[in-house]
Formats: structure tokens, C-alpha cells, sequence
């Protein structure tokens, strides 16, 4: 095993060390019994079947009666309390990466396909687990064993001993070879279950939209991702196989030539039948624990690229959340020159924008121009921006992430409604809120619908809240907003599903109720622009017009042709 692998397994299990002596001392007492059974054979053969003595008798059976039970709470020990500290190991590990990913930096989680990551928290730990339980169960107690064994089989005949030993280099080399092969597809293999995962993720994810194409494309890219993952179980399994029955063939001819060799030397009269039948009797166990250690040793080869796949995830970039804390806008914010690229894609041209505490701000523009991009700056969900963003006298990269996020809110069109009842739906927004206050919420968001359903909000939500039409999920986002109460509000085409008359209702109740907040609001429904003091029009990532609703009429610019084209609709 790599140091890394030890330093990484003695980090996550070092503070159950108690249970591990326990398990150890299971391992002891087990691998202990089978040795005393492969020693009492002596005793059985030459002083019971050949010396015919009726107490040896007597004698025997109460000593294999004594091992038989000691090997059983071995047994039980090793084979439950080993699994047992794997699953505490395990269990933290999940949390530590539930951590991680909630702490990570955003723009790095949305580059990465979700299955790449689902896949680790599910088969990569599953792997890890099942790896991991057999250090204790199969290599330690065996190893245990075959101490235990080789000390019974030197103390019976060490000639015979030295010539079993001669079958050792062949098998150290088969164990080389196969092992290495079997380490290359076990992290391929892991790879392409990766992507099974990944690909049904994204088929479910999409359902309705698959149901819509054409399934053909869909069972070519199935059948050939399959075929990668039957190719690799199959090959992985074929080199696990050959890697044990090259063991296995080794071991058998070396047992031959122990018959053929203590059998001429009973002969001989130069050991006794019950020494042969001890030393063959330990040969049986000792081949038995052999390829049970093997198979252990085999499985640890696939250890370290599960432990790198898992670090992964342990490796995140993580946010830092750092700086003064932003307490809510006294003044302005302020844009100045503000520019974002993406690999070759511009997606902001020096943007130069001031908002007044307060005022509300309508953006506009085709689709693509850069609009939720520029706003998704302040609750900083996009850092890697060129220019500066001012919070009043402070840039936005000296605020703490955790407070600005606590202070802007952002309802979008894309609702996030996960498979819990609708009150936890809702108390994200404000842990602590009463059930008035989600109601009055949601009342403020007319989501009247909720009020007609059985369990109240006891209901549970579907998964992606799927029992949810596009306009009742974007009504409980709207309520999370009047619940979390921020002091800047984003809406980008967070009313888009509404209808035209729930919509004004909304906006009107948002008004009302964030007069004296400053609100920046992407729409393309010119309609509700009426609530904005101030209109900016996006272009190709720049700010191309910029004022009163009446004066860009006037202008017969970029907005008053949108407009027109809105009036005729
Ligand atoms: N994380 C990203 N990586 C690469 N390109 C991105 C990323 N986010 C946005 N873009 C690109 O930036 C451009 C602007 O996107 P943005 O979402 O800001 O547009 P938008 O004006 O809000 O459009 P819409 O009206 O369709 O919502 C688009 O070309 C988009 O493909
Ligand atoms: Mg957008």
C-alpha cells in the first residue's frame, strides 16, 4: 500500500483504535484455534487411531470443543466489529463531503457534470467500504492465520516446511503481474460506472425533453457506454481469476510434493503419521487463508484510485469566507469597468453602472447579452470578473461571501424545490420563521394554491417538485424572498411563468412591501418595467442605453424598438 493510502486510512479511523483491538483481538483468537486444531492432529492420529488410549480420547475432543468455541467469538468479533468501524469511517466521510460540496466555489461546481460527482459520493464510497472491510476481515485475520500456521508446520517438520517454501517466488510473481493488471481496469471500470451513472442522471433529469426526441440517439450512446462497462467488469473479473487460479495451481503442485515427499520419510520411520497428517492438515488451512489473503491483497489494489476519486471531493475548492461583513447598502453600488471572459467567450464589456440605495432598476436586452451574468456578480455566485464592484466605500471582494448572500436575495426562473415537505421548502428562507409568518409569506406571493392541499405544509414536494406547475414553484420562490426579507433584491425573470394578472399582483405586493429596498429586475415582459426608475439596455455584454423609461421612448434607440415590437404582440 502507498503511504498516502495508510496516512489517509489512519486519519479517518485512528480514533476508533478501541474497537480495532477488539476486532484485532477477534483475529487473534480466530487465526490462534485454527493453528491448535492443525497441532491437535498429532494427538488424534498417533495417540487415539494408533495408541488406541481411551483418555487421549477424552482429551482431544474437550481440547477441539474449547477451540471451536474460542474460533466462534473470534468469528464474530473480527467479522462484525471490523465492517463495524469501516461504516463509522464511512459515515463521516459522507458528512465531511456533504461539507464540501455545500462550502465549494460555485463556478467550479457548475463545470462539473453532476454524475461525475454523484458517483463518488455513492459507488466510490460503496467501493471504499467494502475494500477497506477486508483489510481486517481477510488480511489481518489471515494474516494472523498463516503465522499462526507456519509455527505449527516448522514445529512439526521444518525439512518438509522448506520445500513448500520453494513454491513462494512463483507465487509472488504471479501476484505481481495480475495485480497490476487488475489495479489498471478496477479504476476503469470505476470510470465507466461514472458515466452510466451520469448518463441516466441526465435522462431523468430531462425526461419529458427525451420523451420529445428521438429515442434511437439516445440507445446508441446507451448501448455504446454499456458495452464500455460490460467490457471492463469483464476484464477486471477475467485478471481477478487468473491472478487466484495461478495461486491456486501453485499451491496444489506444492502440496502434491509434500505427500510424495513426507510419505517416503513415514516410511522411513523417520516421522510418525500423526506428524504428517498435522503438517498436511496446516498445509489445507495454510492454502485456504493464502488465497483469502490474496483475494484481500487483490482487492487493496484497488484501494488507491478509489482514495484518489474520493479526494476529490476532499479536495474541492472550497469558499472562502473571509472579509468585513456586509450589513446592508447605505449609498450605491457601483459597476466601474467591469469585464468577464470565459475561455474565448466576452460575456461583460466594461460595464460602468450606479445604483442608487433604493432605486429600482429594470434590465433588458436579447437573450445572452450578459444580463444575469452581471447580476449574479453581487451575491458573488461570479468572481472571476476584471474592473471593480463597489458595496458603498468597499469592494465587493473585501465583503464576506456568507454576509452579502445573507442580504441579497434573487428569485430566477429556474425554481430550486427539493423532495421535502413545503415548510422546510420554505424555512431555508428563514430557519426560524412560525408558521404565520410562512403564511402570511405565501399569501404576499399568492400561492393560494398551497392552502388547498391535504397536508398543508406537511405536504411533501416531489422530487424537483414535480407535483409543482412552473408558476406555483416560482410563487413559492417569491415567498422564500418576502420571508428572507433582503435588503437588495435580484429578480431575473423570476415572474417570467406567471400569468399577466398574478404577475402584477406580485410585483405589486413586492413593491409595496420592498419600497425603500433596491431592486434590480431582468425581464423581458416590458409590462412591469412601470415599477423602474431606471431602464438599462444590454447588448452583446455592454450597457448600450441607460435612463427613464419616457426618455429612452423618446430616444427611438435600442429600448423603443423592443417596445414596439412588445406593444404589437
Ligand atoms: N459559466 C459560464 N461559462 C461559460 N459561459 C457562460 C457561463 N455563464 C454564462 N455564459 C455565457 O455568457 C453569456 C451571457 O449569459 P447570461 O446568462 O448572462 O445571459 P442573459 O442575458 O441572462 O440571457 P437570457 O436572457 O437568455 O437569460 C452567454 O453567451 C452564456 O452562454
Ligand atoms: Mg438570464
Amino acid at each position: 500500500m502507498e503511504k498516502e493510502t495508510i496516512v489517509f486510512l489512519y486519519r479517518l479511523f485512528k480514533k476508533y483504535w478501541l474497537l480495532i483491538l477488539l476486532a484485532l483481538f477477534g483475529s487473534i483468537l480466530e487465526s490462534g484455534a485454527l493453528a491448535g486444531v492443525a497441532y491437535i492432529i498429532k494427538n488424534v492420529i498417533d495417540d487415539v487411531f494408533i495408541a488406541k488410549d481411551y483418555q487421549s480420547l477424552i482429551f482431544v475432543i474437550a481440547v477441539l470443543l474449547i477451540l471451536a468455541t474460542a474460533k466462534q467469538i473470534g468469528f464474530f468479533l473480527k467479522d462484525f466489529i471490523y465492517p463495524l468501524v469501516i461504516y463509522k469511517g464511512v459515515k463521516q466521510l459522507r458528512e465531511t463531503f456533504y461539507k464540501k460540496l455545500l462550502n465549494s466555489e460555485p463556478s467550479f461546481i457548475l463545470r462539473q457534470p453532476t454524475g461525475e460527482i454523484i458517483s463518488r459520493f455513492t459507488n466510490d464510497l460503496e467501493r471504499f467500504s467494502q475494500i477497506t472491510s477486508t483489510i481486517g476481515t481477510n488480511v489481518i485475520t489471515e494474516t494472523f492465520t498463516v503465522i499462526g500456521i507456519i509455527a505449527v508446520l516448522i514445529y512439526r517438520d521444518w525439512k518438509m516446511f522448506l520445500l513448500f517454501l520453494f513454491a513462494v517466488p512463483f507465487l509472488s510473481v504471479a501476484l505481481g503481474y495480475f495485480g497490476e493488471k487488475r489495479k489498471k481496469y478496477s479504476k476503469k471500470l470505476q470510470e465507466s460506472l461514472a458515466e452510466y451513472t451520469q448518463h441516466l442522471n441526465q435522462i431523468i433529469s430531462g425526461f419529458e425533453v427525451v420523451k420529445l426526441f428521438s429515442k434511437e440517439i439516445f440507445y446508441r450512446i446507451f448501448k455504446k457506454i454499456n458495452e464500455n462497462l460490460f467490457q471492463r467488469e469483464k476484464k477486471n473479473r477475467l485478471y481477478e481469476t487468473l491472478y487466484l487460479s495461478s495461486v491456486e495451481i501453485i499451491a496444489y503442485t506444492a502440496t502434491a510434493g509434500i505427500i510424495f515427499y513426507g510419505g517416503s520419510r513415514i516410511i522411513k520411520g523417520e516421522i510418525t503419521p500423526g506428524d504428517f497428517f498435522s503438517f498436511l492438515g496446516g498445509v489445507l488451512i495454510l492454502v485456504n487463508s493464502l488465497q483469502i489473503l490474496q483475494r484481500g491483497i487483490v482487492n487493496l489494489k484497488g484501494l488507491s484510485p478509489v482514495i484518489d476519486r474520493i479526494k476529490f471531493i476532499l479536495e474541492l475548492p472550497q469558499e472562502k469566507d473571509e472579509g468585513i461583513s456586509f450589513e446592508g447598502l447605505k449609498r450605491e453600488i457601483r459597476y466601474e469597468h467591469v469585464s468577464l471572459k470565459i475561455g474565448e467567450n466576452q460575456i461583460l464589456k466594461d460595464i460602468n453602472l450606479s445604483i442608487k440605495k433604493g432605486e429600482k432598476i429594470g434590465i433588458i436586452g436579447l437573450t445572452g447579452s450578459g444580463k444575469s451574468t452581471l447580476v449574479k456578480i453581487l451575491p458573488a455566485l461570479v468572481k472571476e470578473y476584471e474592473g471593480k464592484v463597489y458595496l458603498d466605500e468597499h469592494e465587493l471582494k473585501e465583503y464576506s461571501v456568507s454576509s452579502l448572500r445573507k442580504h441579497i436575495g434573487m428569485i430566477s426562473q429556474e425554481v430550486f424545490i427539493f423532495n421535502d415537505t413545503l415548510r422546510n421548502n420554505l424555512l431555508i428562507a428563514k430557519p426560524d420563521a412560525t408558521d404565520e409568518e410562512l403564511i402570511e409569506a405565501l399569501k404576499k406571493a399568492k400561492a393560494d394554491f398551497v392552502f388547498k392541499l391535504e397536508k398543508g405544509l406537511d405536504t411533501v414536494l416531489g422530487e424537483k417538485g414535480s407535483r409543482l406547475s412552473g408558476g406555483e414553484r416560482q410563487r413559492i420562490a417569491i415567498a422564500r424572498i418576502f420571508l428572507k426579507n433582503p435588503d437588495i433584491l435580484i429578480i431575473d425573470e423570476g415572474t417570467s411563468a406567471l400569468d399577466v394578472e398574478t404577475e402584477e399582483y406580485v410585483m405589486d405586493e413586492i413593491k409595496k412591501y420592498f419600497s425603500d429596498r433596491t431592486i434590480l429586475m431582468i425581464t423581458h415582459r416590458l409590462q412591469i418595467l412601470d415599477i423602474a426608475d431606471r431602464i438599462i439596455v444590454m447588448e452583446k455584454g455592454k450597457i448600450v442605453e441607460e435612463g427613464r423609461k419616457e426618455d429612452l421612448l423618446q430616444k427611438k434607440g435600442v429600448f423603443s424598438r423592443f417596445y414596439s415590437l412588445s406593444q404589437k404582440c
